[in-house]
């Protein structure tokens, strides 16, 4: 029997150069997608896929995301004193439960397979997600959940790995980690093997790696092992294609929309679509967008 996915992994220790001078003295996971910043929006993913515990793994300069998921007792205070029940309620349905939540420092940025190594031990030996933050996703698809919960009802199917997937068009293909794309299943697909970064031309296909991810705990062992891969990185590709050597892998083509906060268009356009899909801002920002194309 597959074990259940309970804990999920989020990578926060990146330095974000595409976003300074924001990131300067604040991190990039911070920066908001409306109201909510955008490892808010990623966390609120998981709890709706049914995870019961929150591992981030941060760096310097980063404090702040440790105290946003906790109680804030003198802002709690002030807006039961002056009758804002609407904010405080909203703050407490947030809050994960205590004991939910723990940090780790990935001390150096030695790449995005070395930082979920960092979680090795609040893991465990069990499967687990990988959420990354900078890809925002929205549940506008037919089956009406976010890409995690689709990444866990794979791997509920199927058991071994799963990685979430999109489309890009093949020219676009060497900034990514690339799948090779075996027999296809109701809800996935066999993934029969992977790279990150191919060269221009060579990419095995035009399936992208996009952020989420469920894992087998024997993925620590081989990332503590693969060295560094494109980019001078610890790779995280790098550690599944070494586990893909004995185990198996399913690729989940999410079914929504998949904003990418990490580069500064995607995050726009996250900003754009989230604001959207909200009654209170829609009608305002339709009128600001007309105005700016000159409609
Ligand atoms: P990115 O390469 O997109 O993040 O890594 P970055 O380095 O922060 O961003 P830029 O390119 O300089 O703007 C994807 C995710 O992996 C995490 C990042 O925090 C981000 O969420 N990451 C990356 C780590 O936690 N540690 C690393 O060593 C590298």
């Amino acid at each position: 029997m597959t074990k259940p996915v309970r804990k999920a992994v989020f990578p926060v220790a990146g330095l974000g150069t595409r976003f300074l001078p924001a990131t300067k003295a604040m991190p990039k996971e911070m920066l908001t997608v409306v109201d909510r910043p955008v490892l808010q929006h990623v966390v609120d993913e998981a709890r709706e896929a049914g995870i019961e515990h929150f591992i981030f793994v941060t760096g310097r300069g980063k404090a702040v995301i440790e105290d946003h998921f906790d109680m804030a007792y003198e802002l709690e205070a002030t807006l039961q004193a002056r009758g804002k029940a609407k904010e405080y309620a909203a703050l407490m349905a947030d809050l994960p439960p205590a004991g939910a939540t723990s940090f780790t420092r990935q001390q150096a940025p030695l790449g995005l397979g070395h930082a979920v190594w960092c979680a090795r031990e609040i893991v465990g030996d069990e499967p687990f997600a990988v959420l990354l933050p900078d890809m925002v996703t929205m549940a506008s698809g037919a089956r009406g959940t976010r890409c995690l919960a689709q990444c866990i009802e794979a791997h509920r199917a199927h058991g071994g790995n799963v990685i979430a997937v999109e489309e890009v068009s093949p020219e676009e293909t060497h900034q990514y980690g690339v799948v090779a794309k075996g027999a296809e299943r109701a809800g996935s697909f066999e993934i029969t093997g992977m790279v990150e970064k191919p060269a221009k031309g060579t990419a095995p296909s035009n399936l992208i790696i996009s952020g989420r991810y469920v894992l087998q705990p024997q993925v620590f062992d081989l990332l503590g092992k693969v060295g560094k891969g494109a980019g001078g990185e610890i790779q995280l590709t790098d550690g599944m294609k070494a586990l893909a050597a004995t185990q198996a892998f399913s690729g989940v083509k999410f079914d929504g929309a998949t904003y990418d906060c990490g580069s500064k268009a995607g995050f726009l356009s996250a900003n754009l679509a989230f604001g959207m899909a909200r009654p209170d801002l829609a009608p305002t920002l339709r009128a600001q967008m007309r105005k700016l194309l000159g409609e």
